[in-house]
């Protein structure tokens, strides 16, 4: 049941810390401060590439996690949508690991991408929110989420579940091609132990994004912009805002803003800018300004910091709280499926059965 919420879709993105906690509660032993993970019947110090294929949310969960894998095990990691990896002839060698993320695990570009990779030799893990479902069963390796049913067709606490999931295979990766050692696995392990904390942080900020929906609701295009990890979630936010309130929104890498995109820039266009404070956030803060040097109208999510050194001539502000680098992509989904939420609720679509979406897509 939908308890005291409004859709489905609401009670879901607040079920996530405590969704996100059951998941890494299987996951991490914090007694040890190690990462634990179901252990497959292949050695992982043998692999040597990671090759991700899911479609939609689960694709930019993919995306994430790409950061993770390269910057952590030093592994090379691609990522593709499902229905274009099957049909591109991919290169796949020994020691690869292909990994499916899927919330349903029928998606059937998806498990068509697991099957050809089987077939070429590659090991096969699966992110799967249904552990009963086929790609649960054809996988040499289940690493389920624990995010619950999702009954809303937006998906929201299973991506932050498959995040959690991501980041501590990633290490758990790290660990086993000897590139983690005990005192920095310890840190990246109290680093996720703090998601479940900053989601609920990050919910207490729900009533200032619904009073500026409707700045958003009157839009007819709305850019969102982030930088690395954070980039994937500018990608979330706009598909969030486009499959729910039917408002045209593109997500666009940062830096990539001055080679085309800015073209699009007026005073009608609202841009959301993803810019925790930390490595990245000067840059992303000099794109943002060349978007309001022409009249943009930028609504800068942050953090404190980030809010004080930035946050003025933005028409809004959202301020999260201040997390290490490696849960912001969680903690920063928050704030960009409330804001898809009120906004559709403001304009009065069906924010639990969009229109012309299925929840689970079994057609290629
Ligand atoms: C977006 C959304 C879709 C799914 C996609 C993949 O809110 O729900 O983009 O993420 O259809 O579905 P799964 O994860 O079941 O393979």
């Amino acid at each position: 049941s939908k308890g005291n919420h409004r859709h489905y879709m609401l009670k879901e993105i607040y079920e996530q810390p405590v969704v996100v906690a059951q998941t890494l509660r299987s996951y991490l032993r914090r007694m040890e401060d190690q990462v634990s993970l179901p252990v497959p019947d292949f050695d992982l110090g043998t692999i040597r590439r990671v090759t991700i294929v899911a479609c939609g949310t689960s694709y930019y969960a993919g995306m994430v996690a790409k950061y993770w894998f390269e910057q952590l095990a030093r592994v090379p990691a691609d990522v593709d949508v499902a229905s274009e990896f099957r049909y591109r002839a991919p290169v796949m060698e020994d020691g690869g690991l292909m990994i499916v993320i899927s919330q349903s695990g029928e998606t059937a570009d998806t498990l068509a991408a697991l099957r050809h990779a089987r077939s070429e030799g590659q090991k096969i893990a699966a992110v799967v929110n249904v552990p009963t479902s086929t790609m649960a069963r054809e996988a040499d390796l289940l690493l389920p989420t624990h995010a619950g049913p999702e009954i809303g067709v937006a998906s929201t606490k299973a991506f932050t579940c498959q995040l959690a999931v991501l980041a501590a295979f990633a290490a758990n990766l790290a660990r086993a091609k000897g590139r983690l050692d005990a005192k920095a696995e310890k840190e990246l392990v109290r680093h996720l132990a703090e998601a479940p904390a900053a989601l609920n942080a990050a919910l207490a900020y729900d009533e200032s994004i619904e009073a500026m929906a409707h700045l958003i609701a009157v839009a007819r295009d709305v850019l969102y912009l982030g930088r690395g990890p954070d980039y994937p979630l500018a990608l979330e936010g706009a598909l969030k805002l486009k499959e729910i309130s039917y408002i045209h929104a593109e997500g666009y890498a940062a830096g990539e803003m001055k080679h085309g995109p800015i073209a699009l820039i007026d005073d009608k266009v609202p841009v959301i800018v993803l810019a925790p404070s930390g490595p990245l956030f000067e840059k992303t803060v000099s794109n943002m300004q060349e978007v309001q040097a022409r009249g943009g109208k930028v609504v800068l999510i942050s953090d404190y910091d980030g809010v004080q050194a930035a946050g003025e001539g933005c028409i809004a502000t959202i301020t999260m709280p201040k997390v290490h680098p490696l849960i912001a992509p969680m903690v920063y989904a928050v704030p960009v499926q409330l804001l898809a939420y009120h906004v559709a609720v403001a304009k009065g679509t069906d924010v639990d059965q969009p229109r012309n979406l299925a929840k689970s897509v079994t057609v290629e």
